[in-house]
């Protein structure tokens, strides 16, 4: 045997991680975590998610029926699937054709079409709720508040509710396209200038 084979070659010394290096490594990696998830979970809540229904072309149920609940109920019908309110509006009303008519294809007759809107309020992005004593939208998080065509009122949101395209096909359904968002109308475009018709839902 040589004396190569002989000698114990000694592995080189693996310096020890001292304790306080270790829990700054640790505390920054699961501070960097934490702030991921937090990131990742606000888009969530911010961003419009496709799936569940959200993002593609929904049939939300028959036009007329739908125009039958939103009378009757005196509000609008809330579609949770598509994340939407179906309100009905009147094409006749001036200026209501300049502001909406290019974009809601869902025209029952002259005086009456069905819009789809995002419930989402435009300000910071909470459910905006309908208050059914005020006819209006009034979101409970910042005080933003929409007419019944869903334009804004008052509060720190910077134009009405935003919108989704909508048709009636051939059945007669109301098709939405929940894809697409339809930049709502801006602070000063209140085409209804609909008064509260009673007492609001939220402190203004
Ligand atoms: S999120 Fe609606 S007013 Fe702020």
């Amino acid at each position: 045997m040589s004396d190569e084979q002989s000698t114990p070659r000694r592995l080189p010394a693996i310096k020890p991680v001292e304790r306080r290096t270790f829990l700054r490594y640790s505390l920054i990696g699961s501070t960097a975590a934490g702030l991921g998830f937090f990131g990742l979970a606000s888009l969530g809540f911010l961003w419009p998610r496709v799936g569940e229904g959200f993002g593609a072309e929904l049939v939300v149920g028959n036009a007329e029926e739908l125009l039958d609940e939103i009378r009757t109920e005196r509000a609008p019908v809330h579609f949770p699937e598509g994340r939407l309110y179906v309100i009905e509006w009147d094409p006749s009303v001036p200026g209501a054709q300049d502001a909406y008519g290019a974009d809601h294809e869902a025209i029952l007759d002259d005086t009456t079409g069905l819009q789809a809107v995002f419930q989402r309020c435009v300000h910071l992005g909470c459910t905006v709720p309908w208050c059914q004593s005020s006819q209006w939208f009034e979101c409970p998080c910042h005080g933003s508040r929409y007419n019944r065509w869903a334009e804004y009122t008052d509060g720190p949101a910077s134009r009405g509710l935003d919108r989704f395209p909508s048709r009636i096909d051939d059945n007669g359904d109301l098709v939405v396209d929940t894809a697409v968002v339809l930049t709502g109308p801006s602070r000063t475009g209140n085409v209804l200038q609909q008064s509260p018709e009673g007492p609001a839902c939220i402190d203004a």
